[in-house]
């Protein structure tokens, strides 16, 4: 895995999850960061499996709604059940855009760009904190139709953000470029349901947030049932998954 602007010594938190999900795009660096979060927090990968099951459920309940086009805000590096996987498997012609910071994912970007012939695949590399640099891109504004309903996902990627970053407001500028009708659905990070200062994360720096701080993202949204809840509960069906930290919200909301 070689790629320009890739320095292998410093860990970055996309190649960190990778690990966590079981994939092989990792340094030792990151190596390192993984397994020091996981020994100081068992759960850590069974709720990074399940930030991703979030993930397609989420993009597979906005299909069944008639969302057709899609901006992934911090979309990792390529595994199983990407957005454009589980939405271009539900309707072809299904359109993605991806975003993240992280120029390892740009080397992956062709697997990645394999989506469904009838609909469009995107990758840039942007970062969040400047979120006119994602809607000025020409790729993006070749992906997506901006006069139509866009589900915006940013799925654990807020965390990695600090306050200063004002993630309020680069969501926002995401938002305020979507038509009403169009959708918001994140997880993040949080310590209202266990352990009070938060899970340990090592050297992963992290920011957890309440309840209350992940609701004012959706600031002209209307939350969608069953509302603000741990994200491994998120319409899940079925058994959930024992062993994990209840680490985590989901949320989907609908542009008023
Ligand atoms: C926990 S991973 C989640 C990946 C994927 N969304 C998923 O749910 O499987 C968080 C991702 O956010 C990306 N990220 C972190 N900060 C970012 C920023 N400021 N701008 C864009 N991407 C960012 C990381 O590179 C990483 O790929």
């Amino acid at each position: 895995m070689n790629a320009p602007n890739v320095d292998p010594n410093v860990p970055h938190p996309a190649r960190v999850y990778d690990y966590w999900l079981g994939g092989k795009d990792n340094y030792a660096a990151d190596r390192a960061v993984a397994e020091a979060v996981m020994a100081a927090t068992p759960g850590v990968v069974t709720g990074a499996r399940e930030n991703r099951a979030f993930l397609g459920r989420a993009v597979r309940w906005l299909c069944e709604q008639g969302v057709d086009q899609f901006l992934d805000l911090g979309s990792g590096i390529p595994a199983s059940g990407s957005t454009h996987e589980v939405a271009q498997g539900l309707n072809p012609a299904a359109r993605v855009a991806y975003v993240d910071n992280d120029p390892v994912v740009l080397v992956h970007a062709r697997a990645l760009l394999r989506g469904a012939p009838e609909g469009r695949t995107t990758y840039i590399e942007a970062d969040l904190r400047r979120p006119r640099t994602i809607l000025d891109s020409p790729e993006v504004r070749a992906t997506l139709d901006f006069s139509r309903p866009i589900a915006v996902i940013i799925v654990g990627t807020l965390t990695h953000l600090r306050d200063e970053d004002d993630p309020w407001a680069a969501v926002r500028a995401c938002t305020d470029a979507t038509v009403p009708g169009s959708y918001l659905a994140l997880t993040h990070l949080t310590a209202d349901f266990e352990l009070a200062d938060g899970f340990p994360t090592g050297p992963l720096q992290v920011t957890h947030r309440t309840g209350e701080q992940v609701l004012r993202f959706f600031d002209g949204f209307q939350v969608v049932e069953p509302g603000l809840v741990w994200a491994s509960d998120w319409k899940h069906l079925g058994a959930l998954p024992t062993g994990s930290v209840r680490g985590a919200y989901g949320v989907v909301g609908r542009k008023i």
